[in-house]
């Protein structure tokens, strides 16, 4: 890239939507779902630890919970009234149920008993808790708590997997001793630990400081006023990346082509068209920029000529096709790896292949002198474009990490996770 594009302004045809981003939100409403198991009577502890961290915290309990623990004590330490049934006319009065799932921010289930996660994986909404579970569109942090030869149930193991790939996150269960008086899978994770992941999941501002610019969606490379070559990406995984970048604590610039999904809550958004927009839109940003994420699906070619009207069949010969010449388009993920500031600036790319993906990957790394490639496999119908969930490996120089499937929410969970880890070894680096 040269310095001139560097150092160039916004194009016109860039907008910039929406807000820039102060001091990160961080999110503090935690409603506890407490389903009726033996570990139960951990979850005043839980309740505790999320207080003292500053959070407001309100508690449900199925009614077979309150035969392990006492809406009374949850009532004392969270302050707040707990609601038990859905139908009372006086609980639901004071907060109504819906409200009660529109309030949180994230909701924690814990214990999650083998019934509450069948109902949950089904769509079930038969008593207040699942009715809650169901209607909420907050994130949904599970901590199971069971028998081990109930976990290991396969029906059990095939929920927690409908779960995981609809982006629930899970803590625990561990092993040990249980109550039931069997050893092995099964225990719930220690209060701290679930106050420390739904602390995590709240938004803790591990990436305060950083600037991170985020390219999503695909391009379309105009043939005419009217047509485009464009492909299958629907910006979904780029967006996720810049939603959970925004929650920890980041300064996050989306730079995307056209794209339905919602903006991002705290993110400022750059809508472009073409690649040539997207690269332009990028140099704009990368002075700032410490982390710049490639998940965008450019284009490699455009035509080289767009036709400044419309092309009408009928200008051609009765028999004649259409042939259209393409030139190449800018390679944004290897400009920004090699332009000037890199020792600063962490670089991320995305690889998606249809075979061979890890060999691919490791050449597009070396190739394009990026620090991290996700590779994605596209060939697959559970994940790449246009689906929720997504199977990616983490090639790096030094090695690969293949993930299960899982919901892109949690990829790029997981992803900026490996993003902290490279910036911190770089922190550490002598200079
Ligand atoms: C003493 C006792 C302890 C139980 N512990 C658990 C448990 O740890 N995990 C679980 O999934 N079910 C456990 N159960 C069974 C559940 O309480 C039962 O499946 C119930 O229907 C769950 O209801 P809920 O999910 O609506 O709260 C236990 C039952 C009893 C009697």
């Amino acid at each position: 890239m040269t310095a001139a594009a560097l150092a160039g302004t916004l194009p016109k045809h860039a907008s910039h939507e929406g807000i820039s981003r102060m001091a990160p939100p961080r999110a503090q409403r935690v409603l506890i779902a407490v389903t009726g198991g033996i570990a139960a009577y951990k979850v005043p502890e839980l309740v505790r630890a999320l207080v003292r961290a500053g959070h407001a915290v309100r508690c449900c309990a199925t009614h077979n919970a309150a035969q392990f623990v006492s809406p009374l004590v949850l009532q004392t330490l969270s302050g707040e009234s707990v609601r038990t049934q859905l139908f009372d006319p006086e609980q639901e009065g004071e907060i109504d149920h819906i409200a009660l799932a529109d309030w949180a921010d994230l909701v924690v289930v814990a214990p999650a008993t083998a019934d509450a996660l069948a109902k949950m994986a089904h769509g079930i909404a038969d008593d207040l808790v699942t009715t809650l579970l169901l209607a909420t569109r907050a994130p949904l942090l599970v901590a199971p708590a069971m028998n081990v030869n109930m976990w290991r149930h396969p029906a059990t193991q095939a929920n927690v997997a409908t779960l995981r790939a609809r982006g629930v996150a899970f803590v625990g269960p561990e092993s040990g001793m249980l109550a039931c008086g069997w050893e092995g899978e099964g225990r719930m994770a220690e209060p701290a630990a679930i106050a420390a992941e739904a602390e995590r999941r709240l938004g803790a501002p591990t990436l305060a400081g950083e600037t991170v610019v985020v390219t999503a969606g695909g391009t379309r490379e105009a043939l005419d006023p009217v047509r485009f070559l464009a492909n299958r990406s629907s910006g979904k995984m780029g967006f996720e990346i810049a939603a959970a970048a925004a929650r920890r604590g980041a300064d996050v610039v989306l730079v995307s082509g056209p794209s339905a999904l919602a903006t991002p809550a705290g993110v400022r958004r750059v809508a472009v068209e073409s690649a040539t927009e997207m690269r332009d839109a990028v140099a704009a940003e990368l002075a700032r920029c410490t982390v710049f994420v490639a998940a965008a699906a450019v284009a490699d070619f455009r035509p080289a000529v767009a036709a400044k009207q419309k092309i009408k069949k009928e200008a051609l010969a009765d028999d004649a096709g259409l042939v259209i010449e393409l030139v190449r388009n800018p390679d944004i993920l290897a400009e920004v790896a090699r332009a000037p500031g890199r020792e600063r600036r962490l670089v991320v790319g995305f690889a998606a292949e249809s075979e061979d993906v890890l060999a691919a990957a490791r050449r597009k790394l070396e190739r394009k002198g990026c620090d991290l490639i996700v590779a994605n496999d596209v060939s697959r119908s559970d994940a790449g474009f246009d689906v929720d969930t997504n199977a990616v490996s983490f090639v790096t120089a030094q090695g690969d990490e293949t993930l299960p499937l899982l919901s892109k929410r949690e990829v790029a969970e997981r992803l900026l996770d490996r993003v902290e880890a490279l910036r911190a070894a770089a922190h550490d680096e002598p200079r």
